[in-house]
């Protein structure tokens, strides 16, 4: 019997009145001589000697209960009802609350706003890639050394058998897309997900997001290309950013160099997140390999270009003070609602 009064009391509590006909049939199911708990008193004379006086104590509590939610509903209800309307102005407003874009999001899409506003436009590319744009075309062809500098998720195709599939394991098969479909000059960016086979660290993650970028005309130099990122990092983490570039190898490009930044969270004299270097790394660039352009069919006698690819993750991390690349996907609104 205590338990089914449990019940009740909960049922009685969540009560709330929408409709004209709820409260009389609140009054109807639980107090009047027919209701649930005048039932509950005829029966308390069958329980036990030692269940009895709780039983007791307990139905008058929940009758009380009753009651006065009752009483208070009618209250608000006749009140309402003399002031000719239907809405209760007593009631407390109810709260909702409202998302927001993920952060990677909003860091996608600030970084897009700036390339755009100097002219790149933006394209895309399938996330399940051919190996061939993934990887011959971007001159890495099968057994190069290269191929193993990333961890590729590969995919089998049982209804095509003369092409392999991959999960592209960076933004860059774009750029052969890209060429391949429109003559030159252009002038692109690409966002968008890859995919790694890593174990996952508080700074791997199997999935990030990365932004390609390509520009392709006659007479392009490596001082567009530094003068484009060194312009894009001011405008994205403040004026005083400084960028430096340091020699690197990728097959599809020629020179290649690591782009860093000044840090960020101390300007550049030295901190934890920059190991004391004052520097953080923060992608990959270069001037298009001659390679490259004949895999699409551009002279490179004629055309020059250069491409770059940064890490969102690691850009948005460094800009927030975020510590562990996992918690942009464990969906914790506590740390998503932050931002
Ligand atoms: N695709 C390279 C990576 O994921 C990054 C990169 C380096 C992109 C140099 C480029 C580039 O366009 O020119 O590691």
């Amino acid at each position: 019997m205590l338990s089914n009064l449990a019940e009740i009391e909960q049922e009685i509590r969540s009560f709330s009145v929408n409709g004209k006909d709820e409260l009389e049939n609140f009054r109807l199911k639980y107090l009047s001589r027919n209701g649930l708990l005048t039932q509950l008193f005829e029966e308390l004379k069958n329980a036990s000697k030692e269940e009895k006086p709780l039983v007791g104590k307990k139905l008058n509590e929940v009758k009380r209960l009753a009651e006065s939610i009752y009483n208070d509903a009618k209250a608000v209800r006749d009140q309402s009802e003399s002031s000719g309307t239907d809405i209760d102005l007593t009631l407390p407003g109810r709260n909702f609350s409202v998302g927001t874009e993920h952060l990677i999001s909003q860091t996608l899409a600030e970084m897009v706003r700036i390339f755009r506003e100097i002219g790149f436009k933006v394209t895309d590319g399938p996330e399940l890639e051919e190996e061939f744009y993934n990887f011959d075309a971007l001159n890495t062809p099968e057994h190069h050394p290269a191929r193993d500098m990333q961890d590729t998720f590969y995919v089998q195709n049982k209804f095509d058998k003369d092409k392999k599939y991959v999960l592209r394991t960076h933004t860059s098969p774009v750029q052969i897309r890209t060429m391949m479909s429109t003559k030159p000059p252009l002038r692109i960016i690409s966002p968008g997900k890859v995919f790694r086979n890593e174990t996952v660290t508080f700074k791997n993650y199997f999935m990030f997001h990365q932004l390609e970028g390509l520009y392709v005309d006659k007479n392009v130099s490596i001082r567009d290309l530094k003068g484009v990122l060194s312009y894009f990092f001011k405008k994205f983490y403040g004026e005083k950013t400084k960028t430096r570039f340091i020699p690197s190898f990728f097959p599809f490009t020629e020179p290649s160099g690591q782009v860093d930044v000044s840090c960020f969270i101390c300007g550049g004299k030295g901190c934890k997140t920059c190991k004391d270097t004052g520097w953080l790394e923060i992608g990959g660039c270069g001037m298009v390999d001659p390679n490259v352009f004949k895999s699409v069919g551009y002279d490179p006698e004629e055309y020059t270009g250069y491409a770059f690819g940064v890490g969102i993750e690691r850009i948005a991390m460094m800009k927030y003070g975020i510590k562990d690349i996992r918690t942009f996907y464990q969906n914790d609104l506590r740390f998503l609602d932050q931002f």
